[in-house]
């Protein structure tokens, strides 16, 4: 499937209806699933989530021609949500994340490259910003499609000039215990730290979020940036980006420390790799009661499968 990358087509809207048309059927959506639950005598519970507000919309994005599946409602998205500085609740997030202050923000990118320095966020919402809608598959076996907004990570990192020594990009969220309590419990190593392989850094389908259903990235979901790699378990799409660093080797990550044999550093979607807790061959879409299988690389093996030939998966995991 070919879902999830953006192709000019004659049929996608002309940018200018983007912003305001972001939240295109949502509202139809959520009664209609909200009546739905009704009728059963049971609503899913994370359809009852009330979000957050809505954010301002972001100029200029070039939409997605329309998804085979459909996309999340803004309240699920920013309704249920794993970020752990807030707490380890799903409603956390959308509860005390308030508290982030997201301006200033600047991400510093240092180590292999030719020009290490800084970017600010108001320099970084001035690259050309996309919607890429894609699934988002957590190692807990539940899964969203999002419409994101944002920018391939590739065009950010040539502005500082990888040297051929950066052969993997580490990545850092910001570290105030002050505005984000769960940054003072120790069940996690802070701060929370992802990284990729160069060639999956600069794939295509790798970017930096800004944005969602056309509007700025809420805080519940890693405002002002967060990485997003589709194909990969969500716990690798970092939130709230400080510090980029390109390296040699490959750099140690939050979740593969905390517990080596659960999590690895590659964490692609794999329903043939287990988790020691969670089978992986099913996954559950969030405002949906069934079960549905879950797809080698989250569906998007014909893009990436290439960058692991030879690699064993299950050594590799
Ligand atoms: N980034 C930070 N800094 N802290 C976190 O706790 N959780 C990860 C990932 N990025 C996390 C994070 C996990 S486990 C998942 S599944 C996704 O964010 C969830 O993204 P969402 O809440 O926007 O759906």
């Amino acid at each position: 499937m070919t879902f999830g990358i953006r192709r000019s087509r004659p049929w996608a809207l002309p940018e200018r209806e983007v912003t305001d048309e972001g939240l295109w059927n949502e509202r139809r959506r959520f009664l209609r699933l909200g009546a739905a639950a009704a009728v059963a005598g049971l609503a899913p519970p994370v359809a009852r989530a009330a979000g957050v507000p809505r954010t301002p919309p972001l100029a200029g994005v070039r939409r997605a021609p329309p998804p085979p599946e459909r996309p999340n409602t803004w309240e699920q998205i920013t309704g249920y949500c794993n970020f752990y500085e807030f707490g380890t609740g799903k409603r956390d997030p959308a509860r005390y994340a308030g508290r982030l202050r997201t301006r200033p923000w600047s991400v510093v990118v240092e180590g292999e490259c030719e020009r290490p320095g800084e970017v600010g966020i108001e320099e970084i919402l001035r690259f050309p910003l996309e919607e890429r809608i894609y699934r988002l598959r957590c190692v807990e076996g539940w899964s969203m499609v999002i419409p994101w907004v944002g920018f391939p990570l590739r065009l950010l990192l040539e502005r500082f000039k990888p040297t051929s020594a950066a052969r993997y990009v580490a990545f850092e969220t910001l570290h105030e215990p002050d505005r984000m309590p769960g940054q003072r419990r120790t069940f996690l190593d802070w701060p929370y730290r992802e990284g990729l392989r160069m060639d999956e850094a600069v794939h295509p389908l790798t970017i930096l979020a800004v944005g969602l259903y056309g509007r700025v990235l809420p805080k519940p979901n890693g405002a002002p940036l967060r990485l997003v790699v589709p194909w990969k378990y969500g716990f690798k799409s970092i939130k709230s980006i400080v510090r980029i660093r390109l390296v040699r080797e490959q750099p140690p990550t939050t979740w593969s420390q905390a517990a080596p044999h659960e999590y690895g550093f590659y964490a692609n979607v794999n329903p043939d790799v287990p988790h020691p807790r969670w089978s992986q061959r099913y996954e559950r879409r969030i405002g949906e009661l069934r079960r549905r299988p879950t797809l080698l690389f989250n569906g998007y093996a014909e893009q990436v499968a290439h960058l692991y030939a030879g690699m064993d998966l299950r050594r590799y995991f």
